[in-house]
């Protein structure tokens, strides 16, 4: 299942304005999965790079994969200078074929970061099972709701005028809500893996240039305001939302993990 939307002027501002992760997760998967620098780790649905640098400080190699090729492009230049790490377009449907690229090799972790909802998990997780040595496993990881559903003045302002550009609710948590995580759960479960969740919370104040990035970074390349029509965009988004400065945004970053016996 795949549906490419993160290509062209979208990967740039993906790379320049998503967050990346804090240390605390990063220490909750070397923790859980008892990580060591003998370890390979494949960071699949990995985009610009955002958890597969950080993987690659705390293992011995990170695999980056994704479909998006213009992901990609922005993820290599980010990675500049960093020996352990590498890049492979593919999608979750490739994922069979890499057990028979490692051959013995097992991985010690396999991330999907804000990315599991574009895949058939039902399929993906029994193949991640062969792949990931025993004590290893997956990590499911939701890097905060998308920063216009939250319930405060700024966001609910941003969501009222998103929602009237594009001409139809925001509703889509990415996988973030409670429904989608216990199903993920459930499916983590069934492929023979055992379940469990780190939270990782903090305050982020940003400003409206990142705002604005975000929002461009969410939004598929043909639905982008034309260039012409971009300072427009931004007055009006400045206008709905600037009222209510600062814009302090929650973010909380579940883990979700499967260890696999
Ligand atoms: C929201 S980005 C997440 C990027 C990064 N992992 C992060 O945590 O910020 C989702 C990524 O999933 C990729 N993707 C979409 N469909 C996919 C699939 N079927 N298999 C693997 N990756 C996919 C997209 O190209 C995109 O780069």
């Amino acid at each position: 299942m795949t549906i490419l939307k993160f290509s062209g002027e979208v990967a740039e501002f993906y790379q320049r304005y998503r967050r990346g992760y804090p240390a605390g997760v990063l220490d909750a998967l070397v923790a859980e999965f008892g990580l060591t620098a003998d370890d390979a780790a494949l960071d699949l649905g990995c985009g610009t790079g955002q958890l597969t640098l950080p993987l690659a400080g705390r293992t011995r190699v990170a695999v980056g994969m994704d479909p998006e090729p213009d992901m990609l492009a922005q993820a290599r230049k980010a990675a500049a200078g960093i020996a352990n790490v590498t890049w492979l377009v593919g999608a979750d449907s490739d994922v069979p074929a890499l057990e028979a690229l490692l051959g013995k090799e097992k991985l010690g972790v396999v991330t999907i970061g804000q990315a599991l909802h574009w895949m058939d998990r039902e399929t993906l997780f029994p193949a991640l099972h062969s792949l990931v040595r025993p004590g290893g496993g997956i990590a499911v990881i939701t890097n905060g709701a998308p920063m216009w559903l939250h319930d405060s003045p700024w966001s609910r302002a941003l969501r009222e005028y998103l929602s009237g550009w594009l001409g139809q609710p925001l509703v889509r948590t990415c996988g973030a809500d409670q429904e989608e995580q216990d199903r993920y759960r459930a499916s983590l479960e069934a492929a023979g893996f055992t379940a469990g969740e780190t939270v990782v919370e903090y305050e982020d104040e940003i400003d409206l240039e990142f705002v604005i990035g975000a929002v461009y970074s969410a939004t598929p390349e043909d639905r982008l305001p034309k260039p012409d029509e971009r300072a427009g965009f931004e007055e009006r988004l400045s206008a709905a939302i600037s009222p209510h400065a600062p814009f302090v945004e929650p973010v909380q970053v579940r883990i979700l993990t499967g260890r696999k016996g």
